[in-house]
């Protein structure tokens, strides 16, 4: 079903009347049906479309981006994101490819927390952790979705009520996440929340990305630049130990464009419990990388700083990212290990895709002296981060 098309159609529409005003190719959404849950809820996939010929299909279990299609610096178009072909595979078993990660992205030690004087219990999915907001996070939800069109963008309204309760979280969560694709080839993620109890929130989006094309081999020829002095080390099982750690003469240096493979194998105690990059950098807010005013529907607040740019050299294609959060998770796929079968059958071995989640710290409900993750009634909870694609020749 077409919500609406404007272009080549409309012009038909209006036949001689319009042919001095031929429009540009157009902006849309489109909705088909992508199966259904066990629990029979309707799953729908929406395609974007902006005028330059970027697409993205996303679903509203999860959020999950299926895709994204952009193009080289000769113009060919491919999927960069990592994904499956069918909802079922999804829900089968997926390290979070695509989707929405709420209400706490990143990890909460021992499952445990005490807010306001009360210990809170959450399940320890991963290790003796917590993990991405539990057993069903928002990653496995099925979300409302309103499309909208704008003049120069279109995007996807995801809505979602979390019970009080829900994951052992505190609270009724009323999350909102905005996905809005713009004819800057930017892909912007909004995300609001209230709630009635004070709770940790810390949402973010777990997309992969090969920028060379999905399934085209490992992530690390990727040049990244981090804007970022200082990383949060972390146990054995990932946990931040508390510590901001200088980047400098550390393998977590990317003040300047390095490579992922560069010094992924070196023998790095951090390197080694992370069997790669699966940190926190804790981004320069200094105004160094900050970016006036571009992009979608202006500020929400906080500051968007420039947090990470990739670049593929084979391609040409570079993700910038801004955002409004204070750390970024960087992950090199370390998970993945050839045992998936992604799209089109196409094994993903190791670090077949990287992630840049931008978020607040990992285990800041236990670590008083990070940045807050509470939001208490009457407050709002807001966050942006924006990935800006281009090419370099
Ligand atoms: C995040 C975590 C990783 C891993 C992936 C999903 O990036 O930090 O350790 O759990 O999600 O596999």
């Amino acid at each position: 079903m077409k919500y609406s098309v404007r272009g080549w159609s409309v012009m038909l529409a209006c036949a001689a009347a319009c042919v001095d005003r031929a429009p540009r190719p157009a902006v849309s959404v489109a909705r088909e049906p992508f199966g259904t849950t066990a629990k029979g809820e309707a799953v729908s996939v929406y395609t974007l479309k902006n005028a330059h010929g970027m697409e993205l299909r996303a679903v509203n279990y999860g959020g999950i981006i299926l895709s994204l299609k952009i193009p080289d610096r000769n113009g060919r178009f491919d999927d960069v994101v990592l994904g499956f072909d069918s909802l079922a595979d999804y829900i089968r078993s997926s390290p979070y490819f695509g989707a929405i990660i709420g209400r706490y992205g990143n990890r909460i030690a021992r499952g445990r927390f005490t807010l306001e004087g009360r210990t809170y219990t959450l399940a320890t999915n991963n290790g003796p952790n917590h993990l991405h907001g539990g057993v069903k996070g928002f990653d496995k939800v099925v979300w409302d979705v309103a499309p909208f069109e704008r003049p120069d963008s279109v995007g996807l309204v995801f809505r979602y009520t979390s019970p009080d309760g829900e994951e052992g979280y505190p609270g009724t969560l009323r999350a909102t996440v905005t996905y809005t694709l713009t004819e800057g080839n930017e892909l912007i993620f909004d995300y609001h929340a209230t709630t009635d109890r004070a709770t940790p929130v810390n949402l973010t989006q777990h997309s992969y990305f090969n920028l060379a094309g999905d399934g085209s081999g490992d992530i690390l020829r990727h040049v990244v630049t981090l804007n970022a002095d200082h990383f949060t080390p972390v146990d054995s099982t990932l946990i931040p130990t508390g510590e901001i750690r200088s980047v400098s003469g550390t393998p977590f240096d990317f003040r300047t464009p390095t490579p992922i493979g560069a010094r992924i194998n070196q023998d790095d105690e951090q390197l080694r419990y992370g069997r790669g990059y699966d940190h926190n950098f804790v981004l320069n807010t200094d105004g160094k990388g900050g970016k006036g005013g571009t992009g979608g529907t202006g500020g929400e607040g906080a500051a968007l700083t420039l947090a990470a740019r990739v670049y593929e050299p084979s391609s040409g294609r570079v993700m910038e990212i801004y955002t409004t959060e204070p750390g970024l998770q960087f992950y090199s796929g370390n998970f993945l290990d050839g045992t998936l079968r992604g799209k089109r059958g196409v094994v993903y071995g190791h670090r077949y895709g990287f992630a840049m989640e931008t978020q607040h710290f990992p285990d800041t409900p236990n670590k008083p002296a990070f940045p807050s993750s509470t939001v208490r009634p009457g407050e709002e909870y807001r966050s942006r981060t924006i990935y800006k694609f281009a090419v370099q020749r």
